[in-house]
């Protein structure tokens, strides 16, 4: 779904609903027309059998009794409906308001979530959603009624007495200057609650992801302090909010206790001296009655509907929310040929200093190239850059002489596989999880394979549930150097024609990296080696590449063989030499790269 189709709903979210799912919502409100016009004719039941009470008349008694009861059967049937009707319309709102959400969340890079917590996203998913669904749903709904009831209530009122009806109504125009007061006052403090609730649950979020790192640093108390500062001035903004809101339903209720006070005033001479009967008298008193309703639920529809529209705003502004890193490329690519870096400067969003600064390089198909460097040195955001996860100056990265950015996002990601530093698994099946870069399930045995050659198979297997079991919060647990295993299988079932490993056999042992990398230069489909970028700290892992690359602050040092840069790169040469002096276990790699 692009941005343009998030337009109309962007521009005006009510009337976009309203004409996507004209059924149901046109249903639901013809459903509440019949209920509030046969509930208003209700009293005049009641006055007709008091009437016939008075006047002793039986047959008029029974009209009257079988007039309202009617009248009442057939309320009951239309309030189903227009609750089902609504129910639907609402629900259904709810539905496409998260999938655009989901969308617009899956389109957008990196860059944008390094500025949004995670919490807030899923605030805005859940909270806000449903804060919408409320106002178009039910509060739509509520107003509806109240000015239903309103348009049939008042020329009943008339009909039986004009007089009464002014001198119990003669506080109602003030009612709209007073729902706009409170409506102002409350828009803010909504927007208010709804950060702080947002707040609450990125926080929440963060300390369940973190848990063992809390535990780890014994930092208990010190977040529960933060949560509970959080928690407060969400409480705080939720007390502001209910001061007004809890204004609404009684200065509407206050209105209407005027109307009580002036019939009664006004009305029981008239029904003493006989000029209206005591039918007309109970049948007004009840639709007095029944205007505290419409009041108070105008007020109720306005504060849900400015709720509603407080956390559309939020919606709105992630909908609007442009990728930098746009699928507007044309191109296709069949076969890879070459991915090359042309004095490439790139800085990661907000950051001031270059993370790669000025580097060239060219890799053709085929070649297994090393990438070795200290902490820092920008060989991440190289490979990052090759995925098109962040925006570059065009020319300055080409796949097949051709500027990245004119290239299908498509034919991009199933030429490369990015296996990337950081482990990520989905609380799926080992299978699932493994089948990732597949949009239909390729089914076991290229899953097993995948498995077999980063030597994870037969551990697998002794887990209850095999392949099938589920990993994650509800499932097993795997170690560091499972997990990493999985999401190399992840990238090597793929087959694809260049396979960028990020330190991803950093916690594998040395028999399963050989096998890993000789399966690596196997044939992939087309009949040509397969290009292998391996970014890594130990040396070890990278000295049968065809080349080496040494960088170091974002700049290319070096570059050639393992014997070359023995003999030409004195910062090589000096990680050689540390390196084979210490054995090669996983774990203190990091801290020799660190070295360099
Ligand atoms: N998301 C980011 N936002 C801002 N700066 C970043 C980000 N990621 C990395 N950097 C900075 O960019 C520079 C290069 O980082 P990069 O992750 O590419 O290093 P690396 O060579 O992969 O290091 P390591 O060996 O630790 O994985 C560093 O100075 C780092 O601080
Ligand atoms: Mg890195």
């Amino acid at each position: 779904m692009s941005l343009d189709s998030d337009a109309g709903l962007i521009a005006r979210p009510f009337r976009f609903y309203f004409r996507m799912n004209p059924r149901a919502f046109a249903l639901g409100s013809a459903s509440l027309f019949m209920t509030n016009l046969l509930d208003v004719l209700t009293p005049l039941g009641m006055k007709f059998a008091i009437d016939a009470v008075t006047a002793r008349d039986n047959s008029k008694l029974l009209e009257g009794i079988a007039m309202y009861m009617g009248l009442m059967l057939f309320v009951a049937f239309f309030r189903y409906g227009w609750r089902y009707f609504f129910g639907r319309f609402h629900h259904s709102v709810a539905h496409d308001l998260r999938i655009r959400i989901f969308r617009r969340l899956t389109v957008l890079g990196p860059s944008f979530y390094q500025r949004s917590p995670v919490g807030q996203l899923m605030s805005l998913m859940t909270n806000d959603v449903n804060s919408f669904r409320m106002a178009i749903g039910p509060g739509m709904l509520t107003m509806l009624d109240a000015i239903f009831l309103l348009a049939f209530i008042l020329p009943i009122m008339c009909w039986l007495s004009f007089d009464w009806t002014w001198k119990t109504l003669i506080f109602v125009p003030f009612m709209p200057i007073i729902m706009k007061k409170l409506e102002t006052a409350i828009h803010e403090r909504y927007r208010i609650e709804q950060d702080r609730l947002s707040d609450v649950s990125a926080r929440a979020q963060e300390i369940v992801s973190g848990v063992r790192v809390i535990k780890g640093f014994a930092q208990e108390e010190n977040q529960l302090a933060s949560f509970n500062r959080l928690s407060k001035e969400y409480e705080v903004a939720c007390n502001r909010v209910a001061k007004i809101d809890a204004l609404f339903s009684p200065s509407f209720q206050t209105a209407t206790i005027f109307g009580f006070v002036a019939l009664l005033w006004w009305g029981t001479p008239d029904v003493m001296a006989g000029r209206v009967t005591l039918g007309s008298f109970v049948a007004f008193y009840e639709y007095v009655r029944r205007m505290v309703w419409p009041f108070s639920a105008i007020g109720l529809a306005i504060s849900m509907m400015e709720q509603g529209r407080a956390s559309f705003d939020r919606i709105r502004e992630l909908l609007a929310t442009e990728t930098d890193i746009p699928d507007t490329g044309t191109e296709s690519i069949e076969r890879f040929e070459t991915l090359e870096f042309r004095d490439l400067h790139f800085s990661y969003p907000g950051a001031i200093a270059e993370a790669l600064n000025g580097v060239s390089l060219t890799i053709r198909a085929g070649e297994t190239i090393g990438i070795v460097g200290p902490v820092g040195a920008g060989k991440t955001s190289l490979l990052q850059v090759a995925a098109r996860l962040f925006p570059v100056n065009p020319g300055s990265v080409l796949v097949n002489g051709r500027s990245i950015e004119t290239i299908k996002r498509s034919s991009l990601s199933s030429l490369f596989s990015y296996v990337t530093q950081d482990v990520f698994l989905f609380s799926d099946t080992i299978a699932e999880n493994v089948a990732l870069g597949f949009s239909d399930f390729p089914g076991l045995e290229p899953v097993q394979e995948s498995t077999r050659v980063v030597n994870i198979d037969t551990e697998i297997q002794s887990i209850p549930g095999s392949y099938g079991a589920y990993l994650g919060e509800r499932g097993v647990n795997l170690s560091g150097g499972q997990k990493q295993r999985l999401t190399i299988a992840r990238a090597m079932i793929r087959r694809s024609q260049v396979v960028m490993l990020d330190d991803s056999l950093s916690a594998v042992d040395g028999r399963t990296e050989k096998m890993i990398t000789s399966e690596l230069r196997r044939a992939t489909g087309g009949g040509s080696s397969q290009t292998v970028i391996l970014v890594s700290h130990r040396l070890a892992t990278l000295k049968h590449a065809d080349r080496i690359v040494v960088m170091n602050q974002g700049r290319i040092e070096a570059v050639g063989s393992h014997a070359e840069l023995l003999e030409t790169c004195a910062t090589y040469r000096e990680l050689n030499e540390m390196q084979s002096n210490t054995p090669s276990v996983p774990g203190e790699t990091a801290l020799i790269g660190s070295q360099l």
